[in-house]
């Protein structure tokens, strides 16, 4: 194994205040970072842009869990799913074994400050509840949990994983490394610290793809590019959203919820999915439907039609800078993979008519219009999320791909953070995804997330050589395997209500 810590005696960054670690992971230093930094992704803020940016805002980055705001960088990354069987040994447990695990954003920036293992915690309604933490968070589909969401498209919970069927999940364990190694040493030592006092209902292992495909999800594309820069953390990229700290964090300026208790201040309401996507049946519909233009080989037409179905080129290059081939060194850049809004730049109007550059149903359209809004990216009408997730399953194997059939399941391990579920995931879902009558009217479905109750999806706009071709999906690419809606507190809420 190499070796990629070494031991220090050193400080062990514990936030000040908090029970000191009794765990080997503290003490332990990294030399390399546990994110991954793929070209094209927006690089995370340095430690100290971070907290110059948190400071003028006033958030205090040290008592905001990690994952919130780094979004979709991890290397490996295992999602536990428990049940607390023993609330009152739990709660002294999340005191003195969880708490000093817990790793702050802070902390996670820094490789120098950067646990071997980094680790954070959510739960559900139920979750609450069990922990007698009774008061409201004024979040419809958080009380009500995932399972009886009725909005997002699903056929009912039949194609879910069964264990998030039911109310019985209480909570999720995030833990993320560079090595199977770390994450299996650090669920092996948290298991038997938390003993009996949690039962296990399900776990999920995650993986950046290998080698060049890292950062890109299963079907091959570029992955969180569009992730928003949030206020208080890191300063815009050339066409980033900018969108307000309490977009994502509980009680923070910005969040139009009230009401919630004021130990939620700096969390973020978790929305996990399992999102099981079929590469072979989706390669072979590209293969099988190219788009026929002159110059075009029959592969470059499948290569267009996928990338339209998303509004970005493998590369990440989008379609609307680049609409007739990949350009990679566009998909590299972050000063221009991000910048542009859909309005011609003369004339800073969207062609209400015009899909040659890209399709009014674009998977990357849908879920953030841009401009098509006619509104700030900021304003309270549009709706955004930090997506935080990671594929998991193996890669295609010669005879699935050969075969045109998924054989062992691969998808996406799915995480968005918000301050409210039902401005968040759930409005991006519904009624932008689902919705067939989208901005500029009749567009169709995203043709990627897009969700009719396991019916058939007609999407409009993705033949650039006939805007009024409808092409109607029989099968869905992309099938939800269910998930549970979370909130991810702060550090103080966990020592200070959520543990006594
Ligand atoms: C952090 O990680 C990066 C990339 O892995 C490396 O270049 C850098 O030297 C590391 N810094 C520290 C302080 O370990
Ligand atoms: C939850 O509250 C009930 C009623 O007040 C109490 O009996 C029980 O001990 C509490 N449990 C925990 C884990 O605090
Ligand atoms: C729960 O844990 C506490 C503390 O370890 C223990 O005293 C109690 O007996 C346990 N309750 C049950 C029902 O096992
Ligand atoms: C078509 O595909 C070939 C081979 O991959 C590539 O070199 C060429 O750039 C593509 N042309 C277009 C217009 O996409
Ligand atoms: C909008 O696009 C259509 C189709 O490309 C074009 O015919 C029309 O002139 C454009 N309208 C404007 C106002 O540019
Ligand atoms: C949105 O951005 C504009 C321009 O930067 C700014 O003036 C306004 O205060 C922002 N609104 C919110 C809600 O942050
Ligand atoms: C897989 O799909 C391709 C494209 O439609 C087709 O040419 C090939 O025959 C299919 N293979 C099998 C085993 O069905």
């Amino acid at each position: 194994m190499k070796l990629n810590f070494i031991l220090t005696l050193a400080s062990l960054s514990v936030i000040t205040g908090l029970v000191s670690a009794t765990s080997v992971d503290l003490k332990l230093k990294r030399e390399t970072s546990l994110l991954i930094d793929p070209a094209g992704l927006p690089t995370l803020p340095t430690v100290n842009a971070a907290k110059a940016a948190a400071s003028a805002a006033n958030i205090n980055l040290d008592d905001i869990q990690g994952d919130i705001l780094i979004g979709m960088l991890k290397n490996m990354e295992l999602f536990f799913f428990f049940g607390i069987a023993n609330a009152t040994d739990f709660k002294a447990k999340l005191k003195s074994d969880i708490l000093p695990l817990v790793t702050s954003t802070t902390q996670l920036l820094d490789n120098s400050t950067q646990p071997i293992t980094a680790l954070n915690i959510a739960f559900s309604q139920t979750g609450l509840l069990a922990l007698n933490v009774t008061d409201s968070m004024s979040d419809v589909p958080f009380a009500g949990g995932q399972a009886v969401d009725p909005n997002l498209g699903d056929p009912g919970t039949t194609n879910w994983v069964p264990e998030f069927v039911g109310t019985n999940i209480h909570g999720v364990i995030l833990l993320a490394s560079d090595t199977l190694d770390n994450i299996n040493s650090q669920l092996a030592s948290l298991k038997s610290a938390l003993g009996d006092s949690v039962t296990e209902i399900y776990s999920l292992q995650g993986a950046a793809r290998p080698d060049n495909e890292k950062g890109h999800e299963h079907f091959g594309f570029l992955d969180g590019i569009s992730n928003p820069a949030v206020v208080g953390f890191r300063t815009p990229l050339p066409g980033q959203a900018v969108v307000p700290t309490g977009e994502i964090l509980v009680g923070e300026t910005g969040d139009r919820i009230t009401g919630r208790p004021s130990w939620a201040k700096d969390g973020s309401f978790l929305v996990f999915r399992q999102l099981k996507q079929l590469v072979p049946e989706f390669n072979k519909f590209l293969t099988d439907n190219p788009i026929q233009q002159p110059g075009l080989t029959p592969q470059n037409g499948s290569d267009l039609l996928g990338a339209r179905m998303m509004g970005r080129w493998k590369s990440g290059a989008p379609v609307f800078l680049a609409p007739l081939a990949d350009e990679p060194e566009l998909g590299r850049d972050t000063s221009r993979n991000n910048d542009f809004n859909y309005a011609d730049p003369t004339t800073g109007l969207v062609n209400t008519t015009d899909q040659t550059k890209c399709p009014f149903s674009a998977h990357i359209r849908k879920t953030r219009p841009r401009a098509d809004l006619g509104l700030p990216e900021n304003s309270t009408s549009n709706h955004h999320i930090i997506r935080a997730g990671i594929p998991y399953g193996p890669e295609v194997s010669t005879e699935e791909a050969s075969s045109n059939t998924t054989a062992t399941e691969r998808g996406l391990a799915f995480v968005a953070y918000q301050s409210s579920i039902g401005n968040g995931f759930q409005f991006l879902q519904k009624l932008w995804a689902d919705k067939t009558n989208f901005v500029h009217g009749n567009v169709g479905f995203d043709p990627i997330i897009g969700a009719n109750k396991g019916a058939s999806r007609v999407v409009n706009g993705l033949d650039p050589t006939d805007p009024t071709r409808s092409i109607t999906l029989v099968t869905d690419f992309v099938v939800s395997r269910g998930g549970e809606y979370f909130f991810s507190p702060s550090l103080s809420a966990i020592a200070n209500t959520l543990s006594v």
